[in-house]
């Protein structure tokens, strides 16, 4: 936890680093506020699953996935991996998003191809002995959305020792680059017509527990974690799912989190609830993170979720000085790239008037804070001395 106190940016010299390294980037950031260094890896699984966003009736679904995870035989990363922030297609892409309906056009200089995430390199002995049964968090991004824009508030999620998978909702996000080189582009808009996120909903809940499946079955093989119980023979080493998502993630988190058994744990980062989901019942745990002031009609939906659609543990915390990207990494890398001065007005309508490590240190406290007392028990307050450290975290309920 020491680690907060420190920075995590460096903003290496362009010119510097481009001397060194023929394509460095010119911004660098080291996502880590826990314990542990985090590796990445980018994998695609098949699902069974017809695919009703895509265009063509009887394709079967396919997801992209990022996984996150702690290095937990070591508290200092021994061969740094300096990888984009997002691969240059998706950077391009991404760049001309309107998410949560505000342009990224007008700031001209914000560039995802520029930045670079220090992660540790994967080693053969990720995982250590000591953590048989690690526990897994599931992902998913908000509307046309991508998983890279997640990253750095998943990797420090990740350095406090969990393996965190995000997935990107195949056919709505902008872009998905795959491992074969084949890409696929986004077949749902926000217009009355064609595809939308009523649409999208249910394959995305379906998705957290195809997801859970491929981990069960072993063809989900997370690097350095048997996690099978096929492959061990005996009981998995899975310690406990939880799911989290932003905005129609978080809400897609809330559904998967009654309809499978297997999860026991939900968060909602800001993530309004869809008139579909009036009849859901989630029996586990379940901690709604918003923005200081709501959307109308979407606190109201957090209201009848309370009152009526949880039915576990529940916490409800809105963040002073939030917008609802300040549950993506935007604010940070427009930050780190040294934007906020220039573009104040974009940059606050993106992410609020909180500072951007202010926000990623909440998110990251409040979200391991949940994780850590419903799957590993530590029975530690949320936001523990809240009163003196966190006074900009209000507890609505
Ligand atoms: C560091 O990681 C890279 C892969 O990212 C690997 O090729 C290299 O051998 C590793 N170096 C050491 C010293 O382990
Ligand atoms: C993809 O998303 C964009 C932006 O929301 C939208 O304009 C476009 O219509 C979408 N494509 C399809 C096929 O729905
Ligand atoms: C989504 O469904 C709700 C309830 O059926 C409806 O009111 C809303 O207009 C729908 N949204 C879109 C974009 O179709
Ligand atoms: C909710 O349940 C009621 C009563 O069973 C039913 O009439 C309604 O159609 C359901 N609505 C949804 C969105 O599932
Ligand atoms: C946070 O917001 C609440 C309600 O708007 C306010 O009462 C409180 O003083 C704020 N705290 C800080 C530290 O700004």
């Amino acid at each position: 936890m020491q680690k907060s106190r420190h920075s995590p940016i460096t903003i290496a010299l362009a010119f510097f680093a481009g001397a060194l390294l023929p394509n460095a980037a010119a911004f660098s950031i080291q996502p880590q506020l826990g314990p542990y260094p985090v590796s990445v890896s980018n994998i695609a699984i098949q699902t069974s699953r017809d695919d009703a966003l895509a265009p063509q009736s009887g394709t079967k679904r396919r997801l992209m996935l990022s996984i996150l995870q702690p290095q937990m035989d070591t508290f200092a990363c021994h061969n740094s991996s300096y990888t984009p922030y997002m691969p240059a297609r998706t950077a391009s892409v991404m760049k001309t998003q309107e998410p949560a309906g505000i342009p990224l056009s007008p700031i001209a200089d914000l560039d995802f191809n520029a930045l670079e995430v220090e992660y540790c390199a994967l080693s053969s002995s990720l995982v250590s002995l000591a953590e048989p049964r690690l526990p897994i968090l599931l992902f998913q991004p908000g509307y046309q959305n991508s998983r890279f824009s997640y990253q750095l508030n998943l990797a420090s999620i990740a350095s406090s020792g969990y393996t965190v998978i995000s997935m990107d909702s195949t056919f709505e996000t902008p872009i998905i680059e795959f491992p074969d080189g084949s890409t696929v582009v986004n077949n749902t808009g926000i217009s009355e017509d064609g595809l939308g996120p009523n649409d999208s909903l249910p394959v995305r809940v379906a998705d957290y527990s195809s997801v859970i499946d491929a981990l069960e079955n072993g063809e989900l093989q997370v690097p350095g974690l048997e996690l099978s119980s096929k492959s061990t023979g005996e009981e998995g080493k899975i310690g406990g799912i939880g799911v989290f998502g932003h905005s129609i993630g978080g809400a897609a988190a809330l559904s998967a989190a009654s309809s499978d058994p297997r999860i026991a744990a939900a968060i909602d980062w800001d993530g309004q609830i869809f008139s579909s989901q009036i009849n859901i019942s989630i029996p586990v745990p379940a901690f709604l993170f918003g923005r200081e002031t709501p959307l109308p009609g979407h606190v109201e939906g957090w209201e009848f979720a309370w009152d009526n659609l949880l039915k576990g543990e529940k916490v409800w915390v809105a963040v002073n000085g939030t917008q609802h990207l300040s549950f993506t990494d935007l604010p940070i890398v427009l930050d780190v790239e040294g934007l906020r001065k220039e573009y104040r007005e974009n940059v606050e309508a993106v992410g609020g008037v909180i500072a951007p490590e202010r926000q990623r240190e909440i998110l990251w406290r409040g979200s391991v804070g949940w994780f850590d007392s419903v799957l590993k028990g530590t029975g530690e307050d949320l936001f523990h001395n809240r009163i003196n450290d966190y006074p900009d975290v209000r507890f609505v309920k």
